[in-house]
């Protein structure tokens, strides 16, 4: 499956949005991924719908939403309107996540499910059918800026094996801590898909950035 990058604005300067948004597409940035946090689910506060709406007026890129929040259920026709394009949540944080998933599908949406550090692949294996991407933590989530756990890379190869196994055509997405320095790690173990904050946000250049780790993770590693 071909790389995607997709950069989380939450590490973005969003006095700023559209430029810094604009400068990662040209890049080549294929997805923006957007961190929704309830501050009880996870230890932080974020944005909602209106920056989902907000980026939609700026790209028609597809716009990744990744919620760190209690019964996520109860936003998936809002975030559906607002245009987003993939609807991934948290299996601890809600009950009937087989209904909630069918649920984000029939609102025209991708569904996908987040695996934190502590989370075992159980947690998905009975739904992998109802599933268009898994996103595995490579961080405790509730901040950007943090540092990649070396224990991910082998759960992203436990979790590229069961998707194999399952003919699952699902991507594989990690989200945190992933740099210029490690996606070419990340890469080999079998994820497809990198939400990177920091090392493109943070960088002096966003554009150059983000082509950077396109390089890196399409070279062998
Ligand atoms: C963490 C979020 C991440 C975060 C990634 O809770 O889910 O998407 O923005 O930021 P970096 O790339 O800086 O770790
Ligand atoms: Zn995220």
């Amino acid at each position: 499956m071909n790389p995607i990058i997709a950069p989380s604005v939450l590490s973005a300067d969003l006095s700023r949005l559209r430029e810094q948004v604009e400068a990662a597409l040209a890049g080549g940035a294929e997805w923006m991924h957007v961190d929704v946090m309830d501050g009880h689910f996870v230890p932080n506060l974020t944005f909602g719908a209106p920056m989902i709406r907000a980026l939609r007026r700026i790209t028609d890129c597809p716009i990744d939403v990744h919620l760190m929040v209690e019964h996520p259920e109860r936003y998936i026709d809002d975030y559906a309107a607002a245009g987003a394009n993939l609807f991934s949540f948290h299996p601890e944080a809600t009950v009937h996540v087989q209904r909630h998933l069918a649920a984000v599908r029939e609102r025209g949406m991708l569904a996908g499910l987040v695996l934190n550090p502590s989370t075992p692949l159980a947690m998905i294996e009975e739904v992998v059918p109802d599933l268009d991407l898994v996103l595995v933590m490579s961080v405790n989530p509730g901040f950007g800026g943090q540092s990649y756990l070396p224990g991910a890379t082998d759960k992203i190869r436990r979790v590229r094996a069961l998707l194999d196994a399952r003919r699952s055509p699902a991507r594989l997405e990690v989200d945190g801590g992933v740099t210029a320095a490690n996606i070419a790690e990340v890469r080999a173990a079998g994820a497809d898909t990198f939400v990177a904050g920091t090392a493109v946000f943070g960088a002096a250049d966003v554009r150059t950035a983000v082509s950077e780790l396109h390089r890196l993770c399409s070279a062998r590693a």
